[in-house]
């Protein structure tokens, strides 16, 4: 749609660029494209285009867009009770508390709520250092953690970059990267076991994704996380596994640390906790842990923390995932959803790799066949205009499918209730999207 002035943004999208800030962008850069209706797997835009929704939004509309167990829910928490300060407590909030010690691996027991996967980081950081009363949180390269100053200085990626120095004590270790890296995944736990003994006993806590998301859907070896486990506890170190993206049955199991039969001492979740229907993160600990803070303040809290209707759409949403099977179902539809992709790699020498665990599936793109050389390198992240990856995501949307990428990779993170038939709709897509970077690619 076109209005007089010759932009292609119409009234709604000229006045968000106007007075909304685009998130970690050039302002000028910056195109908001209005989003009319939603249903399903797919969203519709102001010139009554549909896409499929590939990648869940922000690999987190894990429900898909009419859940309507979840709207109702919202909508009788707000008629009911929409909001209380977080010194009362509602049914929603400590139901969903005694669900979340349900699903999570192992005696994870006690939560605390706030509002969005940073929050939870946040909470994580701090109950860790306060927990073990020392300083120190070992993250690693690949990983995003977050963006407020905390979370943002144990995150790896170029994004942390700006806001360095950060946080003392934030430490970065190498990742279990197999595609194109130079350290052998185990041999990166050398090094971390290693480092955690020059640090001496100064170290809170790892700090890792079980399944690495926006930095490139980076599934370890099978032995990975049980081993990283085992190291940080010899060093008297905690284990927080963060779940944002890979929770909530994106990979056919509950969380990504189910995957690999590992139970951390802290969990962090958002996103697929409410299916995005309202922002909420959540924290929860070991009871260990959790004893700890019954004679020792929990110096921390927020306005929000434990809203009602998010508490309340958290717990919808997880009924829904129990009452539908949909953890189930993502590893199923999954294996069909690997299929594909092993297909769309043969297909496409511009394809250097396809990994994944369920319905979270990464597409990493290589200049040449015979070596990994990226058409996005991690500091296009922070440069102005877009790579090869970025076409052939913009390709794809032309052609009805929304896949978000960063850097070098297309995530596939589908809502888990997508069909065979959707699958193929939005693989056509990239099937023909993938053609501009086969084009593009050194002789
Ligand atoms: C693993 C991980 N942790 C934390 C976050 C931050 O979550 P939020 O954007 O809800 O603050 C994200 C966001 O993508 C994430 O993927």
């Amino acid at each position: 749609m076109s209005d007089q002035d010759g932009s292609s943004l119409n009234k709604i999208e000229q006045l968000d660029k106007e007075h909304v800030f685009g998130t970690w962008s050039y302002q000028s850069e910056v195109q908001p494209t209005q989003i009319i209706d939603s249903d399903g797997v797919r969203f519709t835009d102001a010139d009554g285009q549909e896409f499929i929704d590939f990648s869940g939004q922000l690999m987190c509309s894990n429900l898909g867009h009419s859940a309507e167990h979840v709207t109702e829910a919202i909508s009788d928490q707000a008629d009911e009770t929409p909001y209380v300060a977080p010194n009362f407590t509602t049914e929603a909030r400590a139901r969903l508390g005694e669900k979340l010690a349900e699903v999570t691996p192992g005696n994870l027991s006690k939560t605390f709520f706030s509002t969005s996967g940073t929050e939870a980081v946040e909470a994580a950081i701090k109950i860790a250092k306060f927990y073990t009363g020392k300083d120190k949180i070992i993250s690693r390269y690949r990983s995003y953690h977050g963006a407020t100053y905390g979370s943002i200085s144990v995150t790896g990626d170029p994004r942390r970059l700006a806001a360095e120095p950060g946080i003392p004590g934030a430490i970065k270790a190498p990742d279990p990267y197999a595609y194109g890296s130079t350290m052998d995944p185990m041999e990166s736990l050398d090094y971390i076991d290693e480092m955690l003994m020059l640090e001496g006993d100064t170290v809170a806590a790892i700090l890792v994704e079980p399944i690495v998301g926006s930095n490139g859907i980076l599934v370890p070896p099978e032995e990975y996380l049980p081993r990283l486990k085992e190291i940080a506890h010899d060093h008297g170190a905690l284990l927080i596994c963060d779940e944002v993206m890979a929770g909530f049955g994106r990979t056919g199991e509950w969380f990504g640390s189910d995957v690999f039969g590992v139970q951390p001492d802290i969990m962090t979740m958002a996103k697929g906790l409410t299916g995005a229907y309202q922002p909420l993160g959540a924290t929860i600990v070991t009871p260990e842990i959790a004893e700890h803070f019954e004679d020792n303040m929990l110096t921390h809290g927020h306005t929000y923390a434990g809203h009602p209707i998010a508490c309340a759409a958290g717990l919808a949403t997880i009924e829904t995932y129990q009452e539908q099977n949909l953890i189930e179902r993502a590893s199923d539809i999954g294996d069909y959803l690997t299929d594909q992709l092993d297909d769309l790699a043969t297909a496409h020498p511009s394809i250097g790799d396809t990994r994944g665990v369920g319905l979270f599936q990464g597409i990493e793109l290589s200049k040449r066949s015979d070596e990994r050389v990226p058409f996005g390198e991690r500091e296009d992240k922070l440069a102005k205009g877009g790579t090869v990856v970025d076409e052939v995501a913009q390709t794809a949307y032309e052609e009805g499918a929304y896949v978000a990428n960063m850097i070098n990779t297309l995530i596939i993170a589908p809502p888990l209730t997508i069909t065979e038939a959707e699958i193929d709709e939005a693989i056509d897509a990239l099937d023909y999207a993938l053609e501009v970077s086969d084009a593009a690619m050194e002789d």
